[in-house]
């Protein structure tokens, strides 16, 4: 007995921003990110959309999907970094908005990794038969919460806003999450960050720290590219050791969205085929929690996941987190 998905869905808002639409608040240019990223654009939402707003249309796909009513779920989970308030939690809203009052609801924190410590969890919770049907749900608003001037153009022009979700139920068959390798190191926390307000700060937020930006996701890309192109491909390896398989095996890899260039960086250290492996930061920019299940939804509607396919998902983020999910499909 496991936990399979049994459905996913994904959204994105409507309004596409291309690159050069960037340099009318910051110095860059097109050639620059897709040179440096892949990245030729992203979404954004209009008006006041929080997570939650977003995760909805995902979620209410997924249940769709997998022939669920939002009253068969015993169980949100909701991963964001982009929460629609400091608290209580997204995970909270979307119960409100799905109209499943009284159901559990929790929000992991775990950025880019934060859909796979989902579905683990999830599987956990299926395993143990503390949930029946688990709504997993990664998604973010990026773009009201970015330093759109010149000063903060190395993360503004990566993130894009977006959700994906998938619902896991516990399955008899032999297809499903076969296993999940999740780690965390906290020393690296600095390295990509929002500073303020912060609970360690007295007081948490002043004028002069507005006017510094540090409300502002801060990041050292030198250091995160070295720690992903370093632990990626070393967490597939160990998942793939451990379940006694080889990379021939696997039918796709489906990274977090981060950048092109790590993703066909970590591909080649893997000797993997382009074919075998998941891109589509050119259309989205990197939407964190909601980078993999928008990946995998649209990997599995192109027909690229088969029936029987394992597929391996990775991730690599702030805190630092990263991990790896094995799946039969
Ligand atoms: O999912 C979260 C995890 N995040 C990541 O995985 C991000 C990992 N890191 C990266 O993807 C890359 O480090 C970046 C794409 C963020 C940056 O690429 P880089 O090759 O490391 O560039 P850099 O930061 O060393 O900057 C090179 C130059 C600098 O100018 P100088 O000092 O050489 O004159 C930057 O000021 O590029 C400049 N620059 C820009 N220029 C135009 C930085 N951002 C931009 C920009 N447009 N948006």
């Amino acid at each position: 007995m496991r936990g399979r998905i049994v459905g996913m869905g994904h959204f994105l808002p409507s309004r596409v921003v291309k690159n050069d639409e960037l340099t009318a608040f910051m110095e860059t240019s097109d050639e620059w990110i897709v040179q440096r990223t892949g990245i030729r654009e992203r979404r954004w939402v209009e008006g006041d959309v929080g997570a939650s707003e977003l995760g909805e249309h995902a979620a209410r796909q997924a249940l769709a999907e997998a022939g669920l009513e939002p009253a068969d779920i015993d169980l949100v989970i909701f991963a964001t970094l982009s929460p629609d308030l400091n608290f209580p939690g997204s995970g909270c809203l979307l119960g409100a908005r799905l109209g499943i009052p009284g159901v559990a609801a929790l929000d992991i924190r775990n950025q880019c990794t934060g859909f796979l410590y989902g579905l683990a969890t999830a599987d956990a919770y299926v395993r143990s038969r503390l949930a029946k049907n688990v709504l997993v749900v990664g998604g973010e608003v990026h773009s009201t919460g970015l330093d759109m001037s010149t000063r903060g153009r190395d993360v503004s022009v990566l993130f894009g806003d977006g959700a994906g979700a998938a619902v896991v139920s516990l399955s008899q068959s032999e297809s499903g999450l076969l296993d999940h390798e999740l780690h965390a190191d906290g020393r690296y926390a600095e390295i990509l960050m929002v500073e303020a307000p912060a609970s360690r700060l007295n007081p948490r937020l002043t004028p002069q720290m507005l006017e510094e930006g540090r409300h502002y996701p801060r990041m050292d890309g030198k250091a995160v590219f070295k720690h992903a192109v370093e632990k990626l491909p070393e967490v597939v390896h160990s998942v793939l050791r451990r379940n006694g398989l080889q990379l021939d095996d696997i039918a796709l890899l489906v990274p977090h969205q981060a950048n092109m260039r790590i993703n066909e960086l970590v591909a080649r250290h893997l000797g993997l085929p382009p074919e075998r492996v998941v891109h589509n930061i050119q259309k989205y920019g990197n939407t964190t929690a909601g980078s993999i299940p928008i990946a995998l939804h649209e990997a599995v509607l192109e027909g690229r996941v088969k029936p029987g396919d394992l597929v391996l998902l990775a991730a690599l983020g702030a805190g630092l987190t990263w991990g790896a999910t094995l799946m039969r499909w």
